[in-house]
């Protein structure tokens, strides 16, 4: 059997590496990948790995129970469950990639996390279409309009919105509806940059915590709650994509969202409205509530140019 040939040559040992030595020596071992970018990051993340075992001085018994930690999220991640992104989005590292990558400017509407619960392939509706589907609740009238940041309108935006429903569950946490969509629509703005649709009123409703990150929430004695919000993810061409929410004024857990997405610009009033007559003409059986939300998009920042794209 042929052996394979690895080169070790120009490299340093990595026998009888000490604790201060062992760090150098495993940045060194990458320096002959391609990639800048890859060899920067990787470089990184071992030295604050490094840095953060020495800080705290892991035990072995500790570093095993973070590996089942993390043995166990991969495992809990199926086709409608990311257990990853929620223990970034809990530990706020959601939000800071999201700030940091779409810093808050001007007049341009904020960024917030995407969340779990986005699906691809969500029909387009007609514009005022009731999105409820037959799902009981109070019925929520949702309108807005797309523009640039200067105000002018954007005909032709998609806007997809998704949000739970009343008990505060998304669809795809439904087994029973065995993959049906509901309380999600894609809508496309009118010539004046504009949209509407009908569907009930979300509430505030806790994270997944029947996992291994409803576990670390327990441990660390903190809510899962999420106050009530829709979620919008709006593209047009020429801008960059806008993901975002608009959350509930009001909501008690405005000021201590279990994910940090809550951004001051994106609160609104979920105002009651008595009559049955929607803004519409839609004729009801009962009040309702309306939001609007004026959306600004964002033009796409020059990137600086890297060498090298990261190796994956
Ligand atoms: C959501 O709003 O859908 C969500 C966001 C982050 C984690 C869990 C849920
Ligand atoms: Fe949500």
């Amino acid at each position: 059997m042929k052996k394979t040939q690895v080169k070790t040559a120009s490299k340093a040992s990595t026998r009888n590496l000490s604790p201060d030595a062992v760090t150098a020596a495993v940045i060194e071992r990458m320096q002959s990948a391609r990639s800048d970018r890859f060899k920067s990051v990787m470089a990184s993340l071992v030295t604050h790995l490094h840095a953060f075992a020495k800080e705290v001085q892991l035990t072995e018994e500790e570093w095993a129970f973070a590996i089942d930690f993390l043995t166990k999220t991969g495992q809990t991640c199926s086709a409608s469950r990311q257990e990853f992104i929620l223990l970034s989005d809990t530990l706020g590292l959601s939000t800071l990639v999201t700030q940091m990558n779409h810093p808050s400017q001007g007049q341009e509407t904020e960024q917030t996390v995407l969340g779990p619960f986005h699906r691809e392939s969500t029909p387009i509706f007609p514009l005022g279409a009731d999105i409820a589907q037959g799902i009981k609740g109070k019925p929520l009238f949702i309108s807005g309009t797309v523009s640039d940041s200067r105000g002018r309108p954007i005909a032709n935006a998609r806007v997809d919105i998704w949000h739970a429903d009343p008990q505060g569950e998304y669809d795809v946490q439904k087994p029973a509806l065995g993959g049906a969509m509901q309380l999600r629509g894609v809508f496309n703005t009118d010539g004046e940059g504009r949209f509407h649709c009908w569907s009930i009123k979300p509430t505030s409703y806790p994270v997944p915590t029947d996992g291994p990150v409803g576990s670390l929430l327990k441990a660390s004695k903190r809510h899962p709650m999420r106050p009530a919000h829709v979620h919008f993810m709006i593209e047009a061409k020429g801008f960059d994509r806008l993901i975002t929410h608009v959350f509930e004024e009001g909501d008690r857990y405005i000021d201590s969202d279990a994910v940090f997405g809550v951004r001051d610009a994106l609160i609104i009033p979920f105002k009651a409205h008595r009559s049955k007559l929607g803004p519409d003409g839609r004729i009801l059986d009962r009040s309702h509530y309306r939001i609007h939300y004026d959306f600004h998009m964002r033009k796409p920042l020059s990137k600086p140019k890297r060498q090298n794209k990261a190796s994956r």
